[in-house]
């Protein structure tokens, strides 16, 4: 009795480890995830090209864990390397990168590129940047790549069991309309026919991405962008927020919102989630300590006013803690704080993931499929 007791015992230990590690460890079916967009989530494609938008050098990198630059425009990692941690899966590499290829071709892929926006005309001043026309292009290669190596019926399907993330419209503010007085974009339109022409661009851009097999698409609404260190330097006497900037933002996100429930009534289906970006931010930039920050005004590296004039560099201030700041560098938020935003992706309240989060798509997934 004692000793069948003991094997008992072993043998629901030995399950539950079993169980432990196959829950825990990275699925090899892990599904892909796609992403597209600005700096916010670009792993490291502005390497390969000739462009002033990049994040190649220190200190970029120095609390990634090989502390080296990636390209990544964070201390450590950003929002994509996160969500793909959370779903279980490798981070995803640059389109661009020489490693990609073979096997690592099925984790999914990363096309954003630092410094574009929704409209070609956003960050000219970056020169060779990949503007979203020809993310989507590389993306259709990349499909082609992938039936090639598993075969079309099986790529399709990768495709549409993905997930896609892709984050757009801080730059056509920050870097087009509002990047010097009486830019070409401000004498054009007024600020709110500016963002109805954004969004009307925007509409083409998602479904496209729906065209070509998206199922699940993550799409951020632009954060606090008049909050961000490089605009309290620039615009701000009291450290308040930008108010041009912010409304900006105003208009601009629950338009999106709109546009998103619109092609999901339209496809019958909840392809598109929105995620509030502006929400997740604020809940630290509001009270940093609340959250373990010392400030949400200085960026960790920079300098001048609040760290927040010109480029992070070798030469810039650098805080000896980069846990304290929700700001890395002028633009871009911490690592700490990319965490504080994806758990509000994984389980966030309609009121920052609509219609629902990322850990009931993933649970919705994996029962429908
Ligand atoms: C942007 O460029 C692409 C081609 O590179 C073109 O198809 C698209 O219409 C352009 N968008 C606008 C708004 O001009
Ligand atoms: C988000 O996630 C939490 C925890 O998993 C869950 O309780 C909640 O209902 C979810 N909300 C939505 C809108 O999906």
């Amino acid at each position: 009795m004692e000793q069948n007791n003991l094997i008992l015992f072993f043998m629901s230990y030995i399950f539950i480890c079993h169980l432990i590690f196959f829950t825990l460890a990275p699925q090899a079916e892990a599904r892909a995830f796609f992403v597209f967009g600005d700096s916010l989530v670009d792993n490291g494609n502005n390497n390969y090209l000739l462009t002033s938008a990049r994040a190649d050098s220190p200190p970029y990198g120095i609390d990634y864990p090989t502390h080296r630059a990636t390209g990544r425009f964070s201390n450590g990692l950003n929002i994509p390397d996160i969500i793909s941690e959370r779903i279980g899966s490798e981070p995803t590499l640059p389109y661009l990168s020489p490693e990609l290829s073979g096997e690592r071709l099925l984790v999914g892929a990363n096309f954003a590129s630092a410094g574009i926006g929704i409209l070609n005309d956003t960050g000219i001043q970056f020169v060779n940047i990949i503007r979203i026309f020809q993310q989507l292009q590389y993306f259709e290669q990349y499909q082609q790549r992938v039936s090639a190596l598993i075969g079309e019926e099986q790529a399709e399907r990768l495709v549409n069991e993905a997930l896609f993330l892709i984050t757009l419209g801080g730059n056509d503010f920050v870097n087009n309309y509002f990047l010097v007085p009486f830019s070409a974009r401000s004498r054009q339109f007024a600020l709110p026919d500016y963002v109805l022409y954004l969004i009307s661009e925007y509409r083409k851009i998602l479904l496209r991405l729906y065209e070509l097999g998206g199922r699940r698409i993550l799409v951020t609404g632009t954060g606090p962008i008049g909050c961000a260190p490089a605009e309290l330097a620039q615009r701000s006497r009291n450290g308040e927020c930008s108010p041009d900037l912010n409304q900006a933002t105003d208009l601009f996100n629950p338009q999106l919102v709109q546009l998103l429930n619109n092609l999901n009534a339209q496809i019958g289906s909840q392809v598109y989630i929105s995620a509030n970006a502006f929400a997740m931010n604020m809940d630290f930039i509001t009270d940093p300590q609340a959250y373990g920050f010392v400030t949400s005004k200085v960026a960790c590296c920079g300098q001048g006013p609040y760290n927040g004039l010109g480029l992070c560099t070798p030469i810039s201030n650098l805080c000896p803690n980069r846990d304290l700041y929700a700001f890395w560098d002028p633009f871009h938020p911490s690592e700490r704080a990319n965490r504080l935003i994806v758990e509000r992706f994984m389980l966030g309240s309609t009121q920052y993931m609509n219609p629902m989060n990322l850990s009931t798509i993933m649970l919705l997934d994996s029962t429908t499929t």
